[in-house]
């Protein structure tokens, strides 16, 4: 219960920075012509944008229920001019389509991981590192910090037209497979374990002694099931939203990362909003943000209940070999000295 609300409290402050920011430090919103079809947030229903935002993930998922209630509110809020439609279970593409198409503008908004903006600007990487964080509300206070965000996530702006509005947790991951218990990385040794599409997450997957088969989400179970991977590692909502369990019912705790997915938006359709538009949008994702991160908690247990009762085994560990060999290859993931210094106010804030 408190976790909860210190959770709601924390996305919540971190939105509302976001919206100060935006409301006071000189936006000229609204200067443009607007996607909403030329209004200028005059409350009319009629002619008002629905923006499409691109998810990889089922209409179970915390992401889909609190943007789909963002949605909502917004149409609601700006008196029709904006709303948001929700397209799950990837329909307007894998992550990486997704990106590409908010950037050139046919799709607004979308729901990345973090490998995807990494990709983009490799300074991410030093926002979704091993060993930084105990828990999610440790993870969600530091990473939508503006003191230390607000560079970071305005860097894409200029040459992608993409602005990071904040972060989802993806809790705690940890490593499932299909052949059974996992307790050391000699256990993953000559196995293939999916990874995220990056370098830095075929050295993670690595050093959890398996061998990286970087592969796209969607194409997951299937891989699984057709042996194409061993193994793979997610947090227990996505295990059981995906039904991965199905094809890999053991799940080992080996928490090794907590993930962090990012919530974007077209640049220059966020500029074309009114500015008592985007403050209405603003406000409406610091309650998505709060929305999701007080469903966490009870999606993941609920993640757990539902995949046990399908023939999934949850197994306890101790994780300190994994944590070991995370730990030696940190410096080496952190490329340069901007990197350096994000890992190193994280970790501070972390305390
Ligand atoms: C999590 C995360 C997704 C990501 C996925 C993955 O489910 O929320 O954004 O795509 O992991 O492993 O690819």
């Amino acid at each position: 219960m408190r976790r909860t609300t210190t959770l709601k409290a924390i996305a919540g402050l971190a939105a509302t920075s976001l919206l100060l920011a935006a409301c006071g430090g000189g936006g000229d919103g609204g200067s443009e012509t607007t996607a909403a079809g030329g209004g200028d947030g005059g409350g009319e229903a009629s002619g008002g944008k629905a923006m499409r935002l691109a998810l990889n993930q089922t209409e179970e998922h915390p992401s889909y229920i609190a943007l789909d209630n963002w949605g909502t509110a917004l149409d609601e809020a700006t008196g029709g001019n904006w709303s948001i439609d929700v397209f799950p279970n990837e329909t307007l593409g894998a992550q990486a389509e997704a990106l590409q198409l908010v950037s050139d503008g046919s799709v607004d908004m979308a729901v990345v991981s973090s490998p995807q903006l990494e990709n983009l600007n490799p300074d991410f990487k030093a926002f979704e590192m091993p060993g930084v964080f105990d828990n999610i509300d440790e993870q969600l206070a530091a990473l939508n910090d503006p003191e230390i965000n607000s560079e970071l996530f305005a860097s894409l702006e200029a040459s992608q037209k993409i602005t990071v509005l904040g972060v989802f947790t993806q809790g705690q991951r940890s490593v499932y497979t299909s052949f059974g218990e996992v307790q050391t990385p000699a256990d993953l040794a000559g196995k293939k374990i999916r990874v995220q599409e990056t370098d830095k997450w075929v050295a993670i997957a690595t050093a959890l002694g398996g061998s990286a088969t970087p592969m796209a989400f969607g194409e997951l179970y299937t891989g699984l099931q057709a042996g194409v991977v061993d193994a793979a590692e997610n947090n227990e909502v996505s295990y059981w939203t995906q039904k991965h369990y199905e094809v890999a019912p053991y799940y080992s705790y080996t928490s090794h990362i907590i993930g962090a997915d990012y919530v974007i938006i077209n640049t220059d359709v966020l500029n074309s909003m009114s500015e008592e538009d985007k403050a209405a949008f603003l406000e409406g994702f610091a309650d998505a943000s709060a929305e999701h991160a007080g469903l966490w908690e009870a999606s993941t247990q609920d993640a757990i209940d539902q995949a046990t009762a399908g023939g999934a085994t949850f197994y306890e560990i101790d994780n300190t070999p994994f944590k070991e060999a995370l730990a030696a290859i940190v410096p080496d993931l952190l490329d340069n000295e901007n990197q350096q210094a994000l890992y190193d106010a994280l970790v501070a804030a972390a305390g």
